[in-house]
């Protein structure tokens, strides 16, 4: 009979999506019991190995294009957040191998120079299984101060920051390895391994996507994080902001609606793009979403299932800001402000019953949603004091919030609040767009 402990473990793993509900129930990692924290560390590191279990050593080593990172990459730098921030001070730990500190530094200068993004697929070596044998190390001394209660508070703050760190990653390994293998001709399937991660096909029934508006009063709202459970510096502090009255969709825009727009010159008739995004359609050549081609008249996308017929009634997805901009202006309407987002998925919340999740549809399920928010601080939000300071606040500028989450976002990782954010023309993650007006 499963513990207590486990049975947590496996509702967390075997439910891909929790909503909102769910991460009231975290646990807080602070005061966890040591078993506990041995589990669930664990768990997230092993779902890192599970995303990369189904490719061949080659698939892992290459970079597509500067935001893409290998996967044997991804698996290296979540390993030295937790050898930087919680074993290499420690009296007696001896590093796997010196050279990893400089390797895999995504971008933390107060560490030292970190090695160029763009370059990471020029890292013939070290080889995947090396990378193996780093995380193999650095879970076992992880496991051993968490065993030897050496852990204090502040440390296990770093933890759990390292485990959302990890998640984070998780996700760019999906959206990572599917322009990777998306530039390959032969249109290779990931092939996941049917346990809810990676799968990219949503095909939900025309009835199941009926359009409607939610209607909020103006007023003067609270939003950001407080109080239970883990939260990125970037979310509080909780503030008020004055919101007038808006409407906002109660679905995301669909592929079938985003045909629409195609079909009626959207991406030819300058009138519904920003300067900037007008520049990068003629630029880039932009004609539909990433990963859309369209043969005999019928659209087609690259999933992580290999070319698949789209699925007309699925929320558009690999949409940049730019497009999901003139989308909304071509609609007559606009993007929400992250602020209206979140009281209106806040509002939702509280207005559906316990035990109806429905009406919560594809909030923060499928895609990412852009929104028309710059990323920048909340009032009042200070960065921490040292290397982990540069986790978010450094990136606060020409880039936009999107809220929500995706289906390659990792279990337990959804929040009302969370604000994840990307420059205006990135569109390998799973990004669409909701309606406002
Ligand atoms: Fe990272």
């Amino acid at each position: 009979m499963p513990s207590e402990t486990n049975h947590l473990l496996l509702e967390i793993l075997l439910n891909p999506h929790p909503s909102l509900r769910d991460d009231s129930q975290q646990t807080d990692l602070v005061s966890a019991r040591s078993d506990f924290l041995v589990d669930h560390f664990h768990a997230v590191r092993q779902r890192s190995l599970r995303i990369a279990a189904p490719l061949s050593p080659e698939d892992t080593v290459v970079q597509s294009m500067p935001d893409v990172s290998p996967t044997r990459w991804h698996l290296a730098p979540t390993t030295w957040f937790f050898e930087t921030f919680l074993l290499k001070d420690r009296d007696g730990h001896r590093p796997f191998n010196d050279d990893f500190e400089y390797l895999f530094n995504s971008y933390y200068n107060t560490v030292g120079k970190p090695f160029p993004r763009e370059r990471r697929g020029l890292l013939s070596r070290p080889g995947l299984s090396e990378v193996m044998e780093y995380r193999e190390q650095v879970d076992e001394a992880i496991q051993r101060l968490i065993e030897q209660d050496s852990l204090d508070a502040d440390d296990r703050r770093v933890l759990e920051i390292g485990l959302n760190h990890e998640q984070q990653h998780q996700e760019l390994m999906l959206t990572d390895i599917k322009h990777v293998l998306s530039c390959n001709p032969l249109l290779p399937a990931y092939e996941n391994p049917g346990d809810g991660l990676g799968s990219d096909v949503i095909d939900p029934k025309p009835s199941d996507v009926t359009a409607d508006w939610l209607e909020l009063d103006e007023g003067l709202e609270w939003i950001g994080h407080e109080g239970h459970g883990f939260h990125f510096d970037n979310e509080a502090p909780r503030h008020r902001v004055y919101l007038e009255a808006y409407s906002i969709a109660n679905r995301c825009v669909t592929n079938r609606e985003f045909i629409h727009f195609i079909e009626a010159g959207g991406y030819r008739r300058p009138e519904h793009w920003l300067s900037m995004g007008w520049s990068w359609v003629q630029s880039e050549d932009i004609e539909a979403p990433l990963y859309w081609t369209r043969r005999d008249g019928d659209w087609s996308q690259f999933t992580l299932h290999g070319l698949r017929p789209l699925a007309l009634d699925a929320p558009v997805s690999h949409v940049s800001y730019f497009e999901a901009d003139a989308y909304a202006r071509w609609a007559g309407h606009r993007l929400p402000t992250e602020a209206e987002w979140e009281h209106a998925r806040a509002n939702l919340e509280e207005r559906c019953p316990e035990t109806d999740a429905a009406p919560l549809g594809n909030w923060d399920q499928q895609v990412w949603q852009w929104t028309q928010s710059p990323y920048t601080a909340y009032p009042g939000y200070q960065t921490a004091a040292g290397a982990l300071g540069e986790y978010n606040g450094k990136f606060m500028c020409n880039q936009f919030v999107l809220r929500g989450g995706s289906v390659a976002t990792s279990p337990g990782h959804i929040r009302v609040t969370y604000r994840n954010f990307f420059p205006p023309e990135a569109r390998w993650q799973f990004t669409g767009l909701r309606l406002a007006k």
